[in-house]
């Protein structure tokens, strides 16, 4: 067991140095590929501020090819693609990505082709790899215009190209791809309609689970990013219990698939309609057993809703200045995100590793009694507290760490009064 003093994360998110070098040339390859004119520059600001009212608001009216206007696309590419690419890039690189030579990725909503360049950035094994990426979207400009910056970013980050296939598609989510993805990827794509139904949660986590894996090969993972916010956070869960329901199962953040203990709003698959009903391949693959009860927090209509937060000190000071124009500047940056995989299985042959019992660290820090600090974290057996003297320790939200002994009286682990969770401590 690790003492206090020399504990180091098995796993922590932090921004990818190659990412931060990229966003430094980012403006210089933006002004190459789409220079803006003086008008638009002096409009960019609120053309910044009125994508995001757009894409932040739950209105059904957003024209669905919005992307394909250039005021648009160029405030996507200045604001929220080099916003996503400091996110994905924190946490892509802790990721158990079974890519090798010759894999299949499938990007949906791909946009600027941003999820691609991440991987790129943040992995570096994987620039010599020879991977088919199929990049899709439902706007085609804005995947041509992401293909430029991809290479023009390529070529001045690392002097050439990847021996990548960049294949863009014009294409609807849930429309069939003749091509089965070994990494099928959506990032900050669901948010846009996923919550247009009005079917109930967990029958549409279990159908979009279903649509998803009709995308994959046998033995692939699916990879969803989505904004941190209370609504993607429920997302995220149902759709972990609606993958789990067809046997591919979260490998990533949960250090566990026992029962998501941080589920936002989404409560069981259950209904009419959920996955029982539900034909074609992806009911053929073997059912696991219904995912082990956790601890919860203390009951409520809204439980927390897992996602992460990482600091915003490293991003460009450009990036920082135009947020602040457009009235947007950013303290922090928050993601939820999901890694579930259908089982390899000449790999499920392989002995399992033991005695990995983790904790999955997930809010920021906050003062507790007696000099300690706390912050709510994920196990096995549910919802944690995890408790230290930020003095000798410190942690960050989104570090996995081996899983402390609960302090248990008459075989009952302690809980904190406040929260119902597990009390755990460093
Ligand atoms: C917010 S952008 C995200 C782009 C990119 N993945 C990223 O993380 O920066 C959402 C993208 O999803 C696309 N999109 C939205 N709904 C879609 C659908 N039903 N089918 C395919 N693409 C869709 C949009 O055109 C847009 O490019």
């Amino acid at each position: 067991m690790p003492t206090r003093e020399n504990l180091m994360p098995l796993e922590t998110f932090s921004i990818a140095p190659d990412c931060l070098r990229a966003l430094d040339m980012l403006p210089g390859v933006l002004d190459e590929i789409i220079p803006l004119s003086r008008s638009h520059r002096l409009g960019l600001g609120r053309n910044i501020r009125s994508l995001w009212e757009d894409l932040t608001s739950e209105r059904e009216h957003r024209a669905s090819e919005y992307l394909s206007a250039p005021a648009y696309y160029s405030a996507y590419l200045r604001y929220f693609f080099p916003w996503n690419l400091l996110r994905l890039s924190s946490f892509l690189p802790t990721l158990a990505l079974r890519l090798d030579d010759e894999a299949t990725i499938v990007d949906l909503g791909s946009g600027p082709l941003t999820l691609p360049l991440a991987l790129y950035l943040s992995r570096p094994e994987l620039r010599t790899k020879k991977l088919t990426f199929f990049c899709t979207d439902r706007t085609e400009k804005i995947l041509k215009v992401g293909l430029m910056v991809f290479e023009s970013l390529c070529l001045r980050s690392g002097g050439a190209l990847p021996p990548w296939t960049m294949i863009l598609r014009r294409h609807q989510f849930g429309i069939p791809l003749a091509e089965k993805a070994d990494l099928l990827t959506a990032a900050n794509v669901f948010n846009e309609f996923f919550w247009k139904s009005k079917v109930p949660l967990g029958m549409r986590a279990s159908l979009t689970a279903r649509q998803l894996l009709g995308y994959l090969k046998d033995s692939g993972s699916v990879l969803l990013v989505e904004p941190g916010d209370p609504r993607s956070g429920s997302f995220i869960s149902a759709m972990r219990a609606g993958l789990s329901s067809f046997g591919a199962m979260p490998l990533s953040p949960c250090p566990h698939a026992n029962s998501c203990p941080m589920p936002g709003i989404f409560r069981s698959l259950e209904g009419p309609g959920s996955d029982a009903g539900l034909g074609g391949e992806a009911s053929m693959r073997s059912k696991p057993k219904s995912p082990q009860a956790v601890v919860m927090p203390k009951h409520r209509d809204k439980y927390p809703w897992c996602h992460f937060t990482i600091g915003v000190d490293t991003a460009p000071d450009w990036l920082k200045a135009l947020s602040a124009e457009a009235g947007l500047a950013k303290e922090k940056l928050v993601f939820s995100f999901l890694l579930s995989a259908i089982p390899d299985p000449h790999a499920a042959l392989a002995k399992p590793k033991e005695g990995c019992a983790t904790l999955r660290v997930l809010s920021e820090g906050f003062p507790l009694p007696g000099g300690l600090a706390g912050r709510y974290s994920c196990s096995q057996k549910g919802y944690a507290l995890l408790r230290y003297f930020p003095m000798r320790s410190s942690f960050s939200s989104g570090d996995l760490l081996p899983l402390p002994q609960a302090k248990a009286a008459q075989g009952k682990e302690e809980r904190d009064e406040k929260s119902g969770a597990i009390l755990l401590s460093y």
